[in-house]
């Protein structure tokens, strides 16, 4: 473990769970598989995990995540009540408008994150982050790790993702990655809080819902959705209560909850 991300700042930017540990590492595995152990050991909600470097880093689908040195990948914990899994809170979604309102702030004026559904963050059409959501059940309850990869800096890009990824310095940013942490805190924060507490969450369900879906610019438009074991084809109409893709086929609306968008047409 190192001090190469500033640990108070790290602590300081977790406002609604402030003193939940974080661990930073130079080099590690995954750290979706490190909150993930840590969960298991009863660890509680906030409990961050930081890495400059992964070796292992996984992504949604079986797919392996590139994670060369210089790049910001980091997973989190939350724990869930009961009632918050009922109601099908879309916590991924959560994250990714979290992150792209960080990244509004932190990037120039004509940069605007974008969100591809479910959960990417796209800058100008090429991802610049990925969201991996994993739930699993301890002695504590629900664990649900959130694991974020940004493109933040320093690593190049393996050549073969060129086409299809960016990095912040590609588009005249270069935060520090503790700026990007603690903006991104200070957004998932304040709407986790919202969305879980019984008094304020339809309200801020449907905030988060239209929020989202301004950020998708397929929305309204032609799509294919690939799914494990087909592609369909339809418009997609609108995001679902719990984040899920409304797409109309044949004059009928069918909700998925995951798989893989493409526009069937340049983008609004
Ligand atoms: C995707 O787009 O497929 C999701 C990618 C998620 C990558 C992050 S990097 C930090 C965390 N640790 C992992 O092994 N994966 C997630």
């Amino acid at each position: 473990m190192t001090t190469l991300l500033d640990q108070g700042a790290l602590t300081a930017a977790r406002t609604w769970c402030a003193s939940a540990p974080v661990e930073v590492h130079e080099r590690i595995g995954s750290t979706n598989d490190r909150v993930s152990e840590l969960a298991a050991e009863g660890a509680p909600e906030g409990t961050l995990v930081v890495a400059r470097l992964q070796t292992a880093g996984r992504g949604r689908r079986g797919r392996t995540w590139a994670s060369p040195l210089g790049g910001l990948y980091f997973s989190f914990l939350l724990r869930p009540s009961a009632e918050t899994l009922r109601s099908g809170l879309p916590a991924t979604l959560v994250a990714g408008l979290a992150l792209c309102q960080a990244l509004e702030g932190l990037t120039p004026p004509e940069v605007q994150p974008e969100l591809k559904w479910p959960n990417d963050v796209l800058i100008r059409g090429k991802k610049v982050s990925g969201i991996l959501g994993e739930m699993s059940r301890d002695d504590a309850g629900a664990a649900l790790v959130l694991g974020l990869g940004v493109n933040v800096g320093a690593a190049e890009l393996p050549t073969e993702l060129a086409s299809t990824a960016t990095r912040l310095p590609d588009l005249g940013a270069t935060p520090a990655p503790e700026e990007v942490l603690g903006a991104f805190f200070a957004s998932f924060g304040p709407l986790w809080t919202k969305l879980t507490c019984s008094a304020t969450s339809a309200a801020a369900r449907d905030s988060l819902l239209r929020e989202a879906a301004r950020r998708m610019p397929s929305l309204g438009g032609p799509i294919r959705l690939h799914l494990p074991n087909e592609v369909v084809e339809g418009v997609f109409r609108g995001l679902s209560p719990s984040g899920g893709l409304i797409l109309e086929r044949e004059g009928e609306a069918k909700t998925y909850l995951a798989g893989d968008v493409e526009a069937a047409r340049p983008q609004r």
